[in-house]
Order: C-alpha cells, then sequence, then structure tokens
C-alpha cells in the first residue's frame, strides 16, 4: 500500500492584545523612536499585530501552540491520544530545554506521541509539514500534529524602526493524516532549500552558545532581532515567485489551475510583487498580516485557517503555500484541501 499525507483539521490562537499602529508608534516614541501609522501601513501593509503576555501563563509560545493545535484536532475529529508525532516549528521557544513540542505535549495529555522542535525560522511550518509527511508516507506515523507557534514580541529591538514594525504573535496547526496514495485531497508536493550563505540578513547574535547574553551585549540588545530589510525584501521576492513557478511547473499545473496561494506574511509588497510576476489575482492570494503582522512560522498556517474556517477554501481546493525565513529557507508545498 503507499500513502500519502492529507492536512484534516486547522487551527490558531492568538495572544489577547492588539497593538494598533498608532499605538505602537506613541510607545516608540517615548524612547525617542519615530515612526507612525501612515508609514507602516504603505510599506508593509500592517495595520495591527498581537503582543503576548509573557506573564501571562495561558500566553506563553506552548499556551498558544496548544490552543491552535486543539483546534485542529477538533476539526480533524481526533483526540490527543490519536497523535503520534508533533512537529512544532519555532523560533521563539518556551525554554531552550525542554522543546515547546515538548511543553504541549504535556499540556495536552498527547501520551501516545513523540515531539520534537524544528528551527527554519518563518518557512518552520513548511518544514514541519513536508516532514510529517514523509513519516505518513513512510507508513511509520498515522496521526501527525504540525505546529508552528511564535512569541517573537521579546525579541524585538524597539529602537530598530525597521524590524519592531513587521512582527507579532500567534499560532497556527494542522492534523495531517496518513492515507492512501490514490487520496485526491492530500499533500502533492514539497519542495525545501535553504542557503545559510545569506545567515546575516536576519539574525539573533546572542542567546546560542556562541555568545552567551552577558550584561555588557544585553544593553547593547544583542539578544535581539537584527535585519537587512531591504535585502530580504529582493530576497523574498525573487525566491517566492521561483519556487511558485517551480511548484506549478513540476505538477504540470497552469496558475489559473490553482485555488488559492497562501505566502509567507512578512510585507504586503512582498506578496503584491509575487502574485504580479506570477499574474495571480491578490483576490485569491489568502492574507492575514495586515492584523497580525509577520508572526513566522505561524504566519502560513493560521492564514489557512482562517481561508478553511471562513469558507473561502472548498473541499477540492488546490492550494499553493510558498514561503521564505531566516537562514535563509525556503519552501514550497502544493496541496489539495
Ligand atoms: N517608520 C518611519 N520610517 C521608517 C521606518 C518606520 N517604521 N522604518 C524605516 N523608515 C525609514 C528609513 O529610515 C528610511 O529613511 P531615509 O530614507 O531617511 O533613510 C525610509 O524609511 C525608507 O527605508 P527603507 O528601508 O528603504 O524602507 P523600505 O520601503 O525598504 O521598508 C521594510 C523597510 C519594511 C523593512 C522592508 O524592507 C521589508 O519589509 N523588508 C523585508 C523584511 C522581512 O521580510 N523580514 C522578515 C524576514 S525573515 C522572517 O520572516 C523571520
Amino acid at each position: 500500500m503507499e500513502y500519502a499525507a492529507r492536512i484534516t483539521g486547522t487551527g490558531s490562537a492568538f495572544p489577547k492584545k492588539c497593538i494598533a499602529n498608532q499605538e505602537l508608534a506613541e510607545r516608540l516614541s517615548k524612547i525617542g523612536i519615530e515612526t507612525n501609522d501612515l508609514w507602516i501601513q504603505t510599506r508593509t501593509g500592517i495595520r495591527e499585530r498581537r503582543f503576548a503576555k509573557t506573564d501571562e501563563p495561558s500566553e506563553y509560545n506552548s499556551s498558544l501552540g496548544l490552543k491552535a493545535a486543539q483546534k485542529a484536532l477538533e476539526m480533524a475529529g481526533k483526540s490527543p491520544l490519536d497523535i503520534d508525532q508533533i512537529i512544532c516549528a519555532t523560533c521563539s521557544p518556551d525554554t531552550l530545554i525542554p522543546s515547546t513540542a515538548c511543553w504541549i505535549q504535556y499540556k495536552m495529555g498527547a501520551k501516545n506521541a513523540w515531539a520534537v522542535d524544528i528551527n527554519a525560522a518563518c518557512s518552520g511550518f513548511l518544514y514541519g509539514l513536508s516532514m510529517a509527511e514523509q513519516y505518513l508516507q513512510s507508513g511509520k506515523v498515522n496521526v501527525s500534529l504540525v505546529i508552528g507557534s511564535e512569541v517573537l514580541s521579546p525579541f524585538l529591538n524597539f529602537r530598530d524602526r525597521s524590524s519592531c514594525i513587521l512582527f507579532g504573535d500567534g499560532a497556527g496547526a494542522a492534523v495531517v493524516e496518513r492515507v492512501s496514495r490514490d487520496s485526491e485531497r492530500r499533500i502533492l508536493y514539497t519542495h525545501l532549500l535553504s542557503d545559510g550563505n545569506l545567515w546575516k540578513l536576519f539574525y539573533i547574535p546572542a542567546g546560542g552558545s556562541k555568545l552567551e547574553v552577558t550584561p555588557g551585549r544585553y544593553f547593547q540588545n544583542l539578544h535581539k532581532m537584527k535585519m537587512n530589510g531591504k535585502e530580504i525584501f529582493k530576497v523574498a521576492v525573487r525566491t517566492l515567485t521561483e519556487f511558485a513557478r517551480k511548484a506549478l511547473r513540476e505538477n504540470g499545473l497552469l496558475v489559473s489551475d490553482l485555488d488559492w496561494f497562501v505566502p509567507h506574511q512578512a510585507n504586503l509588497r512582498i506578496i503584491e510583487a509575487v502574485a504580479q510576476r506570477l499574474g495571480f489575482p491578490m483576490e485569491k492570494t489568502l492574507i492575514n498580516l495586515d492584523r497580525y503582522g509577520n508572526t513566522s512560522a505561524a504566519t502560513v498556517p493560521t492564514a489557512l485557517d482562517e481561508g478553511i474556517r471562513t469558507g473561502k477554501i472548498k473541499p477540492g481546493d488546490t492550494i499553493l503555500l510558498d514561503t521564505f525565513g531566516a537562514g535563509l529557507t525556503y519552501g514550497s508545498i502544493l496541496l489539495r484541501w
């Protein structure tokens, strides 16, 4: 018997606190950093984002991941005990040890599962989905839970106005089940690639084993994100377009065969430039960054979940997921919902 993998349920969760651009601008102006709602909206498409209360246990990364996972399980009609594998994509874990996936497993009582974190930054959910597909195809796993969950706000450098306005916190999840290879509704194609040579475009210098956070480094904000936005913008437009074209070409599909395009949500101008190059209508491109900003590994699963729950995505629809992230990492996945 040949197997394939199919997403059977999705879910999302966000922190309660919504910070509109105006409120963020007011906060930044108190530390002498100038920005405004008009600049943020016109240059990024972001209107507001959610920031977790990091002293509130219900808003830890694992708690958001848990909520998203519970909703995905409910949609799939599965219980925590049905899960064989939990892959949590995150670059902002609750703790370095244990993994956020283990925290989630413990909190949900998924005691038959093995759990692991992966870090491919914003591409993490697609990397996780592709890895889960391999286990499901091999027959080693029946039910996989793939989560993209981030609490990025503690890693933002609020003295860098070009990056701190972009990000938000949130989590998305998918239950992925083993199905027969003949199944119409399944993951059709995955493609991943990384280019570590471009690490400098987006990184956090301190906090790993290479550079401990000492008081001096703390005051230099070395434990916060460093980003070359202009360069990432160019690479993102090029690679998202190339990965989409390759996915279509290798599956004998035309742009008009796609029902929905779900790109990583980093900047609306990046998404518009890619859609224009592909000749794909923006009405069929799922966007949630206006309300949540860039939630890294959570952007694709939350946008997908929103499309499903609002009834935009219908059974049998063909969907292209397309991403890039720090690393740099890239990926595309074609699936039939
Ligand atoms: N408010 C007001 N002005 C600002 C702000 C701000 N928040 N940020 C930058 N500016 C200013 C700059 O200082 C500059 O002023 P100057 O001309 O006087 O020097 C001017 O605006 C233009 O700056 P640019 O950097 O050219 O602005 P750009 O249009 O390129 O937008 C941005 C910057 C939003 C960062 C964009 O380049 C971008 O989105 N890049 C991609 C970032 C990204 O995707 N990051 C995540 C990737 S990996 C991952 O997702 C984990």
